[in-house]
């Protein structure tokens, strides 16, 4: 799996898979189930470390985690998420997401924020560092929402998140996550970039769709409204993200109880 599969994948409108994974013997198993995307989330200080966010991950995390991952990912694209606080400038972003590739084995990086992201973008493409943006829910923003809430609700909002998306586009960015927006607004801006979206809690006009595997399988406590449960139906782990796969693939996830007005 390459960045140039994934784009003829939007281009044929061929959803695409993706799911979180933080050790080898889940990767494996994503791997094995024709999983597109492995995203090494910075998600792990919630699921894994049992925090209330994600501001505590390090970089010794992400890159210890994405080298687990890595090793029994075969065949599936590794995306890593640059922790809290490591790419505020464009020479940090560049050392930090540099480990991710180098040491940790990531075939890209994600990076959470908007149009002030593009010098930095710009910084790593020139590098060969490939980019995901995450625009919309920002985990890493949480303290400056007031909380996890939906964003881009209204016109000013919405057109703010697009005009940062096709910023970050013409920076350099190669795909777009899109947490917790409105379904329309995400579906406006799947059609407005060539980059493929990969939407999480956005609708499923997106080009592909995100879940945090622990949601998946129903034991990361409280899930948040976007996921569901597909180990109760499925009887494994394995038979679960199966069933996620087909469910993406059809059109059939996300149904409306996963999605915002
Ligand atoms: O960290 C993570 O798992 C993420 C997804 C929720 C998109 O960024």
């Amino acid at each position: 799996m390459n960045i140039q599969r994934l784009r003829e994948m939007k281009g044929a409108g061929e959803k695409i898979v993706s799911l979180t994974a933080y050790d080898a013997s889940f990767a494996r198993v994503l791997a094995e189930a024709g999983i597109e995307v492995i995203l090494v989330g910075d998600s792990l200080g919630m699921v894994l470390h049992g925090d209330a966010n994600t501001l505590a991950v390090t970089m010794e995390n992400m890159v210890y985690h994405t080298r687990l991952v890595a090793k029994a990912a075969a065949g599936s694209f590794v995306l890593a998420d640059m922790p809290f606080l490591s790419y505020s400038t464009p020479p940090e972003a560049v050392r930090n997401a540099g480990r991710l590739l180098a040491e940790g084995g990531a075939q890209m990086v994600k990076l959470e924020g908007g149009g002030w992201l593009c010098e930095t973008v710009q910084q790593l493409t020139l590098r060969g560092i490939p980019v995901c943006a995450h625009l919309g829910l920002t985990p890493q923003w949480v303290n400056k929402f007031g909380g996890f809430r939906v964003q881009g609700r209204g016109q000013e909002a919405a057109e703010q998140i697009l005009g940062d998306a096709r910023d970050l586009e013409t920076a350099g960015a190669e795909m777009l996550v899109l947490e917790c927006v409105p379904a329309a607004l995400a579906s406006r801006i799947t059609q407005g970039v060539g980059m493929p979206v990969i939407g999480i809690g956005a609708g499923p006009g997106c080009d592909g769709q995100v879940q945090v595997i622990y949601d998946l399988i129903g034991v990361s406590g409280r899930a948040p409204r976007m996921a569901r449960n597909f180990l109760r139906d499925g009887g494994s782990v394995q038979a679960a993200v199966r069933d996620y796969v087909q469910a993406v693939k059809s059109g059939a996830f996300p149904g409306p109880e996963q999605c915002y007005d």
